[in-house]
């Protein structure tokens, strides 16, 4: 996985002391994260190319008209992505920001959903999830407000159980294999109707539904409005952009404000040309490598060594 066989991220001395030291001062610290973040536990991302998953294009299951048209789909692809999360651990990097969380006035916003944050036990009023998470749950119901946070169970209902080839008597492991191929078209995908998908236990009527933000819907707003308040409350010291470009809105945006705000940046991003769109200023740092190596690293002045060994995941 990502986080094993890459080359071994340095950060260089001067930065890491300049780091450090604008840190060790701050006491308002704001953090972005992004795909990026995750690629370092080892889990594909389904954006750009290849985001295939078998026949489908990601991006036409990930719409509220597409669930309208064949949950059974679209739960399955969801199902799916819930195994794929599940199947990958948090990184030292999201202990690391957990622990920040603890120690500093420090809010990180997410645009993952794959609730890796959450099983690092990053305290929940300090994580602000911009695109929701794969493991919460909600009525489709219009009329209905049931949502359920943090439910990790496996395949979520038994009939999403994720098809294998059991006619290949090959072993358990070519089986993971296989379901690893996220463009695999031999796998027939089952018809599911609302009889086989999961229903909300309070209407006891709407089915079940991803608690992801889809395209074509907004932000969750009280999740934006307790952003903007923490924004609004004082002066911002430094914003950490980690594993994101930030070009989209609305995180480009909270990276400006934050500028406006005081706020130095830190990005921290494998590709050197992942900058965000206003471009770095001469007192801000770039480290360029592995998240899951960098940031446990630079943030070790104030929260001291991580060491994942001892950290527990809130899934298991
Ligand atoms: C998760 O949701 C499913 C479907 O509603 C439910 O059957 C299951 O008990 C939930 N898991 C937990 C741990 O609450
Ligand atoms: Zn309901």
């Amino acid at each position: 996985m990502a986080a094993t066989t890459a080359r071994p991220s340095v950060v260089p001395k001067k930065d890491l002391e300049s780091f450090q030291e604008h840190l060790n001062k701050s006491t308002r610290i704001l953090a972005l994260l992004g795909a990026g973040l995750s690629a370092s536990s080892g889990l594909p991302t389904f954006r750009g190319a290849g985001g295939l998953w078998r026949t489908h294009d990601a991006t036409s299951l990930a719409t509220p008209e597409a669930f309208g048209r064949d949950p059974g789909l679209v739960w399955q692809f969801y199902s799916y992505r819930r195994h794929m999360a599940l199947g990958v651990k948090p990184n030292p990097a999201h202990y690391a920001l957990a622990e920040l969380a603890r120690k500093k006035n420090f809010l990180t916003l997410s645009q993952n959903v794959d609730g890796l944050s959450p099983r690092a036990r990053h305290p929940a009023d300090k994580l602000k999830l911009l695109h929701g998470s794969l493991f919460d749950v909600k009525c489709s119901d219009f009329f209905c407000d049931y949502l359920e946070k943090n439910n990790y169970t496996d395949p979520i209902v038994p009939t999403l159980a994720i098809p294998t080839d059991e006619s290949d008597p090959t072993t358990n492991s070519a089986l993971a294999a296989r379901e690893l191929d996220i463009s695999d078209e031999n796998v027939a995908i089952p018809e599911l109707d609302y009889d086989h998908l999961p229903k909300c236990p309070k209407c006891k009527r709407g089915l079940l539904r991803p608690g992801v933000v889809w395209f074509n819907e907004r932000l969750p707003s009280d999740v934006l409005e307790d952003v903007d308040t923490w924004m609004d409350e004082d002066d911002i010291d430094l914003i950490m952009v980690i594993g994101t470009s930030a070009k989209v809105y609305p995180a480009a945006g909270y990276v400006d404000i934050a500028r406006r705000k005081g706020a130095r940046v830190a990005v921290i991003n494998m590709d050197k040309g992942d900058a965000p769109a206003s471009g770095l200023y001469s007192r801000d740092w770039f480290f360029e490598g592995d998240a899951a190596q960098i940031v446990p690293e630079l943030l070790k002045s104030v929260i001291g060594e991580t060491n994942t060994e001892e950290l527990s995941d809130a899934a298991q």
